[in-house]
């Protein structure tokens, strides 16, 4: 099958290819669609009607699921790119909640609309009582993602009264109580494991603050919010907002594109981010660490990465589209200096560590010729470290951060008049078609 490009000097958008199935002979168009920025798309919609071929891309790697308009990720350059800002601005200038609202309505809102949007926020942290009561039949040591994706997926048995997915006020009041409640979620979660009394949320405090203040407070004394921290996890929430199609999110769009209610959808997008390749790199980092223990035996887990027999991988390095640096590990390892200086903790250990395997790791012919570098997930656990945040908590503080994306790519696809429900195909690979042999007949 040989394809042709045959690009008239239209306007970009009406070119097409020509495909030429040898084997019948016959000729098909494809349509060339071009977005804002970025690789063009090849409109395979009619391909099985004219050629009667499907398109294989186990993994997804060069396929587009949608089109969308909320984040851009240029692999090659390490841009990133959230309704078009570019995440390094953001992540200096502004808020995790102006980069949710930024995310979820498309512009960065004046003043007022930001005061509004927090507001709201705000008056949504807190969880209905008989949902805090499930946390008591967690077993002690339950992993918190557990908790967290149980308890959200239990939100629709709670918010009936919001839950027509084609009432655009209803979606509003999803959107706002999700991104209330996950905080107070995983605080719960947080202070189940520890066997402490949960803490409630206060209105008077800052989204960060709130979060910081209902995991380490405790009934018998003040406790004393630090702004270093509450500023450190908004940076680290900005930089994990979203991320364009990732498995997570992909998950969240192919399970609300069945009608299915949002809060299932977002549970669904919490379970894909646990996993080690996802969003539970972050843990898997630090248990890596640890394993590491010294710059001495980094060349021995360096070798285990490079072995295919091992099953040993350098967690936090590699991405599926970023072939430069992750430009969000770059902000978070600077992030790392200064909040480590000002926690008074600059002699973190594992920080050096670290910043020593990156640095021979980069310098190693497999990592260098594969274009594996540090994502976003190297160097988030030390700053969570930190602030006192255990290790099992850190993928719960990406789903918190998450949550804003996949709300927005939910809302996104939800008021898309096109939206249709997502079914992949395959290439089958089993049995020719057989008939039933009775048991007595059969011979192994
Ligand atoms: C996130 O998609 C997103 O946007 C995700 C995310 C987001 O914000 O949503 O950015 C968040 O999930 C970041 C990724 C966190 N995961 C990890 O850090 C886990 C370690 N990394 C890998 O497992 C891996 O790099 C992935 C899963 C991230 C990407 O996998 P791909 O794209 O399927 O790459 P691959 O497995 O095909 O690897 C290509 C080659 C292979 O070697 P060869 O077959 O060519 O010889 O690179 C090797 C792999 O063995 N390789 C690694 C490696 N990552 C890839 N070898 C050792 N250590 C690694 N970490």
């Amino acid at each position: 099958m040989s394809a042709t490009t045959s690009v008239s000097n239209e306007p970009m958008n009406s070119s097409s290819f020509e495909l030429r199935n040898p084997a019948t002979g016959v000729t098909s168009e494809l349509p060339v669609r071009s977005g804002t920025i970025g690789p063009q798309v090849l409109d395979i919609a009619h391909l099985a009607r004219d050629q009667g071929v499907f398109t294989f891309d186990p993994g997804y790697s060069v396929t587009a699921s949608c089109d969308s308009k909320i984040t851009y990720i240029d692999g090659d350059a390490g841009v990133l790119l959230y309704r078009g800002y570019p995440v390094d601005q953001l992540a200096e200038k502004s808020s995790f909640m102006e980069v949710a609202y930024l995310l979820i309505l498309g512009e960065l809102p004046t003043a007022p609309q930001l005061q509004a949007f927090s507001d709201s926020i705000t008056r949504h942290t807190m969880i209905n009582e008989s949902l805090l009561r499930f946390f008591n039949g967690f077993y002690h040591n339950a992993h918190p993602m557990a908790m967290v994706s149980a308890v959200v997926a239990s939100m629709s048995a709670f918010y009936h009264d919001s839950m027509d997915i084609y009432n655009p006020r209803h979606r509003e009041i999803f959107s706002h109580r999700i991104i209330a409640k996950l905080p107070t979620i995983a605080a719960a979660a947080h202070k189940h494991a520890l066997g402490q009394p949960f803490i409630y949320p206060r209105n008077d405090l800052n989204y960060c603050s709130n979060l910081l203040n209902m995991f380490f407070a405790v009934p018998c004394e003040s406790y004393e919010i630090n702004p270093v921290a509450a500023k450190a996890l908004d940076l680290l929430f900005v930089l994990h907002a979203d991320h364009e199609q990732n498995a997570s999110t992909s998950t969240v769009r192919l399970a609300g594109s069945t009608g299915a209610n949002p809060y299932a959808a977002i549970s669904a997008g919490v379970a894909a981010l646990w996993g080690p390749a996802h969003g539970g790199a972050n843990e898997a980092v630090l248990a890596m660490l640890e394993q590491i223990g010294t710059v001495e035996n980094i060349p021995k887990y360096l070798a285990m990465a490079k072995d295919k027999s091992s099953h040993f991988r350098l967690m936090g390095f590699g991405h599926r589209v970023y072939k430069n640096f992750d430009p969000r590990a770059k902000i978070i390892r600077e992030t790392c200096h200064e909040v480590l200086a000002k926690l008074g903790r600059q002699d973190s250990p594992l920080f050096e560590l670290a910043l020593r395997l990156e640095e021979i790791a980069l310098k190693d012919e497999y990592f260098v010729s594969r274009k594996l570098y540090p994502n976003v997930d190297f160097y988030s656990g030390i700053i969570y470290s930190a602030l006192g945040i255990p290790r099992s908590m850190f993928t719960v503080m990406f789903a918190i951060a998450r949550t804003v994306g996949w709300v927005a790519h939910w809302l996104e696809m939800i008021s898309d008049p096109a939206m249709r429900i997502g079914r992949p195909r395959q290439l089958y690979t089993g049995p020719q078609q057989r008939n039933y042999v009775p048991i007595a007949l059969r011979k192994r």
